[in-house]
């Protein structure tokens, strides 16, 4: 059961500090709504692989069919336009574009992206590229994945491809989506594609990626016939101490490093942070920097995407007190704070969402962030025709946007928000038990229906605009 939030009223419409350009989004994934996993061409990604190991996905899901968005993308423009946004944030399926990794473009697949461009644009809706949401072709993975080097060159040749194919029409591009959850979770915890468990493999793809990230980047922008805005997107979240403790202390700054600090020093100061490289030598590795790898990774950029989606406390000793763990490793041990939750069980932290992003505003100045995701999963119970009246998804929206506008208030230059999803999707490890969208899908007959989050965000977005 999930402890429902019910919105304070003066929360419903907590916009009045956000000026009438602030754009307004929602945001998916190919592999998360597309399905059509076979057709015209498309090659396995990870993510199909991954799906197939047993105890992989909850349920056995996959996202063979997921939204079946491949084949019902006009009307889901149509949708995407009734919910008044300005923009929204779709991925490209890399095994679609360039199937195997390698080599020349798949035109049918290309044809797809450039199809909702168009459809997009005739809805006077901007996209909001990702060039890279997690499905990595199989064959890549099999060459090593992200842990080798090659791959931040395949990455750039294929960003290369939908560049030449979409950029008289698209302004917005982001390289990578939370390389975070690429590197950590799929090569060292092992929870998402492609279920490695190497922490110096973690490492080298966190290089690599960011690499990937700089090396696609700077081709982009050489071959940009306008003005662009390039950019990539990180999750984060807050990682304060648990108590006042030395070791809290240190357990925070290990976390914060590990997901926030040794990406974005890199991208913006162009190094590594200096105590997670010596964390990384007292386990025996190191981040496999080359010869002038770091000015490439720090090519200036002009947007960075964070997605936020709770903050979390750590302490430095485990429940019986140690402080090191089986292998000595100092013991970084994350305590989610009190009070409701969602469904995914993570806490409800709108107040850290602002600290976050003043934060960010000063530890990295002169550059515009865009929210390009937050949202939430609930228990969601739709009635015979699918509406859905999902309180609690309102009010964590609500909250969540107020933190946006407190932030703004306090200095950060926010100039967007997303909402994650559009609609409920194929939600990774957790399959589709878990719903993140504002518009509920119903699996057996793929009838989209809008929540009543959905209608409370167009209605926030018009009353914004000034409309
Ligand atoms: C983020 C992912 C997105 C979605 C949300 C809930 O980590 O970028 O695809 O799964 O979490």
């Amino acid at each position: 059961m999930n402890p429902t939030v019910t919105p304070a009223p003066g929360l419903l419409l907590p916009t009045a500090d956000l000026p009438p350009s602030f754009k307004w989004g929602v945001a998916t994934s190919s592999y998360q709504i597309e399905g059509a996993v076979a057709e015209d061409g498309r090659t396995p990604s990870i993510w199909d692989t991954f799906c197939r190991v047993p105890g992989a996905v909850v349920g056995g899901d996959n996202g063979d069919v997921a939204c079946d968005h491949y084949h019902r993308m006009p009307q889901d423009v149509a949708l995407i336009k009734s919910l008044g946004v300005d923009t929204y944030r779709f991925s490209v399926a890399w095994p679609r574009v360039q199937p195997g990794g390698k080599g020349p473009a798949n035109e049918a697949g290309l044809a797809f992206y450039d199809r909702l461009t168009d459809e997009l644009l005739a809805q006077g809706i901007d996209p909001w590229v990702t060039l890279y949401h997690w499905d990595l072709p199989q064959e890549l993975e099999e060459a090593g994945g992200w842990p080798n080097r090659d791959t931040a060159y395949r990455f750039a040749d294929y960003s290369m491809l939908v560049f030449d194919r979409l950029s008289d029409r698209v302004d917005n591009w982001t390289t990578l989506n939370e390389p975070w959850c690429s590197a950590w979770l799929g090569y060292f915890v092992g929870v998402h594609a492609p279920g490695r468990k190497n922490f110096g493999d973690a490492m080298a793809a966190v290089h690599h990626l960011l690499l990937g990230h700089g090396l696609a980047t700077q081709r982009m922008r050489a071959a940009a016939p306008r003005e662009m805005k390039f950019g990539i997107t990180l999750n984060m979240g807050t990682a304060d101490p648990a108590t006042d403790t030395q070791a809290d202390r240190d357990a925070a700054r290990r976390a914060d490093g590990m997901g926030t600090r040794i990406y974005l020093d890199p991208l913006r100061k162009g190094q590594y942070p200096a105590d997670m490289v010596e964390d990384l030598a007292a386990r025996g590795t190191a981040f496999p920097v080359q010869d002038g790898d770091l000015e490439i990774i720090s090519t200036p950029f002009e947007v960075l995407g964070v997605n936020f989606y709770f903050g979390q406390d750590f302490s430095g000793t485990d429940e019986q007190g140690n402080s090191t763990d089986a292998d000595g490793l100092p013991v970084v041990r994350a305590i989610l704070p009190p009070g409701p939750r969602t469904a995914m069980d993570w806490p409800i932290t709108a107040d850290r969402f602002t600290r976050l992003l003043v934060r960010l505003s000063r530890d990295y100045p002169g550059l515009p962030m865009v929210i390009t995701e937050n949202g939430a999963a609930f228990d969601d119970t739709a009635d015979a025709e699918g509406n859905v009246a999902d309180e609690d998804r309102t009010a964590y929206l609500a909250a969540h946007i107020a933190a946006v506008a407190d932030a703004r208030e306090q200095g950060a230059d926010v100039r967007g928000y997303f909402a994650w999803s559009l609609m409920d999707n194929f939600e990774w490890a957790e399959g589709y038990a878990k719903r993140f969208g504002i518009v509920h899908v119903d699996y057996n007959t793929q009838v989209r229906t809008p929540k009543q989050s959905a209608l409370w965000f167009r209605d926030t977005i018009s009353r914004v605009r000034g409309d």
